[in-house]
Parts: structure tokens; C-alpha cells; sequence
């Protein structure tokens, strides 16, 4: 079975924690990508990790002494990409998005996300975004990837400089790009 059907079959299984039914366009892992520093000992942050198809071109851009560091709810997804993507830089963290300071202890360059936030409860929301800010370097980027610009207001109540790349497709997706001045 082609790996895009298998990972079909696998998000649309586990539906009320991927939030999709497949994984994002290419577009969108080119877009979503694209403030991600190539320069040495860059830190990048991945949340919600998937099947790992915007790993593979974040590790494509990243240079060879940089880390990703990808949070990723479901186990059997863990398993599956440490199995495929063997890359002494990357590190995958089995745990929520919303733990990410028990993680992460250094400055981070960029974080990315695909995390489905209509699904997480106010504070949930509150707290992934606002421990990222924290965390981020100043002139740095949280890119994320959503099918509504509902929660657009959630980055903007913590982020100085935002903007929406807006891709049709079906679904619409949408990349919030946003800037910690
Ligand atoms: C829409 S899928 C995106 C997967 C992939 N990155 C892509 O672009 O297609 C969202 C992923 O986030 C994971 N996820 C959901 N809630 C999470 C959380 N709170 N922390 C970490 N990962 C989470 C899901 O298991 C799923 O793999």
C-alpha cells in the first residue's frame, strides 16, 4: 500500500487526536518550512509530528550540527518514524505538545506545529503557545498549520507580528506565521 494511503488509514483510526484524515500537502511542508534557519546549531521544535512529513523536509533544511526535537501524542506514530527517518538529529519526545518545558531546556530558533488546537480546552491552548513564546528566541518564528483560521487569535493574543498563507485545497489550509519581535 502507497505510505500516503497507509498514512490515511492511520490518521482516520486515531480521528479525535490527529484532527485529519491525511497528512499535509507538500505545499504546506515548503511553506511551513520556510523561516527555518540553515545556519550551525540551530534549534528547531516540531509538534505533532505525525508520520513525520514535515520532519523529513525540516531535516533536509537544517544543518548537520542543528537538532528537531518532535512531540508526538500517539506511540504506534513514534515507533513508525524512528523505524524510517534515522537521523542522529533528530529527537522524538512521545509526550503532549502541552509538556514541553519538561523538555525542552535551551532557547529554540523556530517551533512548527500541526497540532489540532479546536481540540484542546482554553488553558491547553493557553499553555502550548504561551510556553512556546517563552521559549522561542526573539526574531524567531512559530509556524503552524491549521484547516480553519479560528484559532489564528490564539497566536496573536501572545505573538507581536502575525500573518496567513492560505493554501486551496481540500480542506483549505492555512499557516499562521508568527513573529516573536
Ligand atoms: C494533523 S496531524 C499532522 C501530522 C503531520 N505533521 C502532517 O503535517 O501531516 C496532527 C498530529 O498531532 C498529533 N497530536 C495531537 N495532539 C497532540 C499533542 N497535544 N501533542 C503532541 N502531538 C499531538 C497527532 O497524533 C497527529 O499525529
Amino acid at each position: 500500500m502507497p505510505n500516503k494511503l497507509k498514512t490515511a488509514f492511520a490518521f482516520t483510526k486515531h480521528l479525535f487526536e490527529t484532527g485529519a484524515f491525511a497528512q499535509t500537502s507538500r505545499r504546506v511542508e515548503v511553506e511551513i518550512s520556510k523561516y527555518v534557519s540553515s545556519a550551525p546549531k540551530t534549534v528547531v521544535v516540531e509538534l505533532g509530528m505525525g508520520h513525520g512529513n514535515i520532519s523529513r523536509e525540516l531535516l533536509r533544511q537544517i544543518s548537520p550540527t542543528s537538532k528537531l526535537y518532535c512531540f508526538e501524542v500517539n506511540e504506534e506514530f513514534c515507533e513508525q518514524v524512528k523505524s524510517e527517518l534515522k537521523d542522529e538529529r533528530l529527537i522524538i519526545i512521545n509526550d503532549d505538545a502541552a509538556s514541553l518545558r519538561e523538555h525542552i531546556k535551551t532557547p529554540v530558533d523556530s517551533f512548527i506545529g500541526s497540532i489540532p488546537f479546536s481540540f484542546f480546552s482554553r488553558e491547553k491552548q493557553d499553555k502550548i503557545v504561551g510556553d512556546a513564546y517563552q521559549l522561542l528566541k526573539s526574531g524567531c518564528y512559530f509556524s503552524q498549520v491549521q484547516y480553519t483560521k479560528r484559532n489564528y487569535r490564539i497566536f496573536q493574543r501572545f505573538f507581536d507580528d502575525c500573518h496567513l498563507k492560505r493554501f486551496i485545497n481540500i480542506p483549505l489550509e492555512y499557516i499562521y506565521h508568527c513573529k516573536k519581535v
